[in-house]
């Protein structure tokens, strides 16, 4: 039986701090809004409480957690020394959606939590009542995000029930997130240098700001040929390429970017090229699904919407301001679910600021078939 806490009703948000800390330091498993996404939390020490997370999400014991702090005082338990740029990221981008991957102290979380690499990845989330309950818990709070391993990530407690109900401990309703997508995860890669394992809320642009250099993961497959399709080519070929790529670059640093993700139940293409070949292409392959029987979807943008023949049209946001777009995106993808949509194509955006986080999780959704026209 999952408790729910409605944090917005009057009166319901101290009451939901309260008992949902109180259910955390008793090992309970509580989801909680954050500013990116909700996460799905439990005491970090826990051993037995960070399993039912595991079991709960249907999640793989290799994929660790990130660990969510409400006070830069709780660090020194966590990690080991760390450098300057580190600290210099934390002042700039915290509380903010930016992952920092640190050396852990040995012993300060439970093993399942780093799935036994000796790093730890922290975050202190822009977010009063996730902070608000992570200080009332006491302690670090270990917490992915609170959808089903595989599923579009929650942006909203409707999402977290509809994967998780029955599930869980407890659900803290504080209404929907507002980033949307979840934060960029970095290691330090040396002395001024940051690598992003995992595109986020905090942009790359943003970084470079703070680091002198900023790398870019070579396993996200982004902007690698190798994942491209020729239009209509099934994604097989695809996929033994990307992996051939995978191996030349050495697995993704952070193993969670490795499983398929975010994905609605239709099968998915993501379309990049020039405006009018995107529509062409689409245009022409929806009109050919529908002879075939199959419901479709168009995932698109304010400024490209108009003259799209699908069953399921969804505007995800404004090619002008992406973050829009970024707010929107699995709630889109969940939406074409709920339409019962087979076949969805996608419109690519730019790869520039919060852009580079979406595509990705475009990418992913469309678990890389990804056709140039
Ligand atoms: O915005 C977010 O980060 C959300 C909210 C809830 O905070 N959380 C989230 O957690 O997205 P999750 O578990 O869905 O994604 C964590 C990512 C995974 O890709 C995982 O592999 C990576 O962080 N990660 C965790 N610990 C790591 C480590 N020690 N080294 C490298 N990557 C790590
Ligand atoms: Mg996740």
């Amino acid at each position: 039986n999952t408790k729910i806490w409605r944090a917005l009703e009057p009166g319901g948000r101290e009451r939901a701090i309260a008992e949902a800390a109180r259910m955390l330091r008793d090992g309970g498993i509580v989801a909680f809004p954050t500013e990116t996404v909700y996460g799905l939390g439990a005491d970090a020490a826990d051993t037995a409480a960070v399993e039912r997370i595991f079991a709960a999400k249907g999640r793989p014991a290799d994929n660790p957690l990130i660990v969510h702090i409400a006070d830069t005082g709780q660090l020194d338990a966590l990690v080991l020394p760390y450098g300057e740029l580190a600290s210099r990221l934390m002042e700039r981008f915290w509380p903010g959606p930016l992952t920092l991957v640190l050396p852990v102290r040995p012993g300060a979380v439970s093993p399942r939590v780093t799935a036994g690499l000796d790093t730890v990845a922290l975050r202190m989330p822009h977010h009063d009542l996730a902070l608000r309950l992570i200080a009332e818990a006491g302690r670090p709070i270990a917490a992915p995000s609170a959808n089903s391993s595989g599923r579009p990530s929650p942006t909203e407690a409707a999402h977290v029930i509809d994967d998780l109900n029955g599930r869980i401990d407890g659900i803290v309703d504080g209404g929907p997130t507002g980033v949307g997508v979840e934060s960029t995860v970095v290691e330090i890669a040396g002395p001024g240098s940051v690598r992003i394992l995992r595109p986020g809320g905090v942009t790359a642009e943003q970084l470079r700001e703070t680091a002198d250099e900023v790398l870019l993961d070579p396993a996200l497959g982004l902007g690698l040929p190798s994942v491209s399709l020729q239009p209509g080519e099934e994604p097989s070929a695809s996929w033994r390429e990307n992996e051939a790529a995978e191996a030349a670059h050495g697995a993704p640093r952070s193993p969670g970017m490795k499983y398929a993700h975010y994905a609605p139940r239709g099968v998915m293409e993501l379309v990049q090229g020039e405006p009018s070949a995107v529509r062409a292409y689409i245009l022409e392959a929806v009109e050919e699904a529908r002879r075939r029987g199959e419901r479709t979807g168009v995932l698109t943008y304010e400024e490209r919407a108009a003259g799209y023949d699908a069953d399921a049209v969804i505007v995800c946001g404004s090619l002008a301001r992406l973050e829009t777009a970024a707010r929107r995106l699995y709630g889109s993808l969940r939406e074409f679910d709920a339409r019962g949509i087979d076949r969805i194509w996608a419109e690519a955006c730019p790869q520039t600021g919060i852009g580079l986080a979406l595509l990705n999780r475009l990418a992913k959704a469309a678990a890389h078939r990804i056709v140039r026209v």
